[in-house]
């Protein structure tokens, strides 16, 4: 059974206790490790700051609204929707799609046997970690973790529900209210931050209503935002981090 290290990435604790995975191999030559998926002052807090609010907002003004998510890693975007949703009295059917791509399979079939109590098909260290975002996920709720875990399942019936790398050629199944960026930086992940990749992207996925967060503020991402229609609002970053970037069109 395969763990984290024979995938490529290693637990990190960040200052919140929330785990997060850290790249074993770094694209610079010079670093000794490559990027970590969160901010190492807690993951599940920059989670909750940068994606947070914009799916509390999309949640309480559009009906049935469709999520989409790039970059699954382990999962807590998806969460914080089964946990903004639930906690509005919302079931997992008045969401109306949540699509996320993911482009390591193993992050994507972890998860996927986490979600569907796959116990034997797991190792006890995987599982554990993913037990640890739900109960940051919960954590300061009078939700059951477990219900996340239900709202969640009802969203990925089967393995193939979670979508395999965003590539340029994309075609996107649907259109989206809300758009959750949070892939690798652009050291990592060069074309994902690319201007005419991010306005296709924009132009074919957003819904005539939609957010668009990341933590990121690049420049490519702000003009490809207006230049598809969207009002660019510079966040504040996660403790002190570079600001964040929220896209917001024509939201009631
Ligand atoms: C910053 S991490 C995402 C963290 C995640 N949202 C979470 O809640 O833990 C970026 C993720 O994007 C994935 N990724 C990288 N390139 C991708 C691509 N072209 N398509 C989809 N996912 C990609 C990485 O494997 C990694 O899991």
């Amino acid at each position: 059974m395969k763990s984290w290290s024979d995938i490529g990435f290693e637990i990190e604790i960040t200052g919140d206790q929330s785990p997060s995975l850290r790249l074993l191999q770094a694209v610079d030559p010079l670093k000794d490790r490559g990027e970590s998926m969160h901010h190492s002052g807690g993951a599940c807090a920059e989670t909750l700051l940068i994606y947070g609010e914009p799916i509390r907002k999309i949640l309480e003004n559009i009906e049935r609204p469709h999520f989409l998510i790039v970059g699954l890693g382990l999962g807590y975007i998806e969460l914080v929707i089964a946990r903004e949703a639930l906690l509005q009295g919302k079931s997992a059917g008045q969401v109306g799609l949540i699509t996320s791509y993911e482009s390591v399979p193993e992050l994507r079939e972890f998860f996927f046997k986490w979600l569907h109590e796959d116990v034997a098909g797991l190792s006890e260290e995987v599982s554990q970690v993913y037990d640890l975002v739900l109960a940051h996920v919960s954590k300061g709720t009078n939700l059951l973790p477990q219900d996340l875990k239900t709202f969640l399942r009802t969203h990925f019936k089967s393995l193939n529900d979670i979508r395999q790398e965003l590539s340029s050629s994309v075609s996107l199944e649907s259109k989206y209210h809300g758009i959750l960026y949070d892939a690798f930086s652009s050291k990592t992940s060069p074309f994902l931050w690319e201007e005419e990749f991010l306005a296709k992207l924009l132009r074919e996925g957003a819904e005539e209503h939609c957010l668009v967060s990341t933590y990121a503020c690049k420049g490519s991402l702000k003009r490809a935002l207006k230049s598809e229609g969207f009002e660019v609002v510079v966040r504040e970053g996660f403790q002190g981090k570079r600001n964040s970037t929220l896209g917001v069109k024509k939201l009631p």
